[in-house]
């Protein structure tokens, strides 16, 4: 894909990374410049509900990894024929494999109560710190790192197991650290559970479109 700016390489050059991770060590400096990005992302009235956890204990991360798979024999269970087989050879996380894991949690208390934005759409601060993480995503990209967003969990688990208050929320689990490569399709299309949607069927002209359009 042509592109005028080099931001739009790492855009599309991005993946979704479970299965190239290295495991080799990550300099310190690195981390911190994709951390800083992901903690210079836009948020609603500036409240910065973000808050990264980095957890490179193997016993920690191999305790999330057993709930990992739990979690995947319960998506398993709700699937059949064809689908189910497709699912059986999709890996689903690098927990193990990669560096380390930054958990990115979400805190609604911070800058409140009255979050200047949020008033209307309590949804807003969750936006944010999704900002926080496709920052962190393509900052790592830019890096020449790997990142694995992993959401086979339930929240309270991840509460637990790391100490989290129970009004902050862990939204995600990322799996970060060096690759062998980044691939240039997404796992899943490569494995055939779903193809990319056009541009042009998700941009609208004025109206959401009626069914004859
Ligand atoms: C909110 C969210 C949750 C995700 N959870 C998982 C997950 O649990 N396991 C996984 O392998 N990929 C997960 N992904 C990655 C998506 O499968 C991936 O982004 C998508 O297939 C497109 O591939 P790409 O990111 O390489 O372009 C998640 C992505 C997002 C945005």
């Amino acid at each position: 894909m042509t592109s005028t700016h080099p931001l739009y390489d790492v855009l599309h050059g991005r993946r979704d990374v479970r299965g190239q991770f290295t495991g080799e060590p990550l300099d310190d400096d690195v981390l911190h410049r994709v951390l800083s990005a992901a903690h210079a992302a836009p948020s609603v009235g500036l409240s910065q509900p973000w808050d990264f956890v980095l957890v490179r204990d193997a016993g920690t991360r191999r305790a999330f990894h057993d709930h990992v798979r739990t979690e995947r024999d319960v998506f398993a269970a709700t699937l059949t024929g064809d689908e189910r087989q497709r699912f059986s050879r999709i890996k689903v996380d690098g927990v193990l494999e990669s560096t380390l894991s930054v958990v990115v949690t979400y805190d609604a208390d911070r800058g409140g109560p009255s979050v200047l934005g949020r008033h209307a759409i309590a949804d807003a601060g969750l936006y944010s710190a999704c900002l926080a993480i496709q920052n962190l995503w393509l900052a790592a990209t830019a890096e020449g790192l790997g990142v694995g967003w992993v959401s086979f969990y339930r929240e309270p688990f991840v509460r637990d197991l790391l100490g989290i208050p129970e009004t902050v929320r862990p939204v995600a689990w990322l799996c970060l650290g060096p690759v062998t490569h980044l691939e240039d399709v997404p796992d899943l299309e490569r494995h055939g559970w779903r193809v990319r949607r056009p541009l042009a069927d998700a941009v609208h002209s004025e109206r959401w479109p009626t069914a004859s359009a």
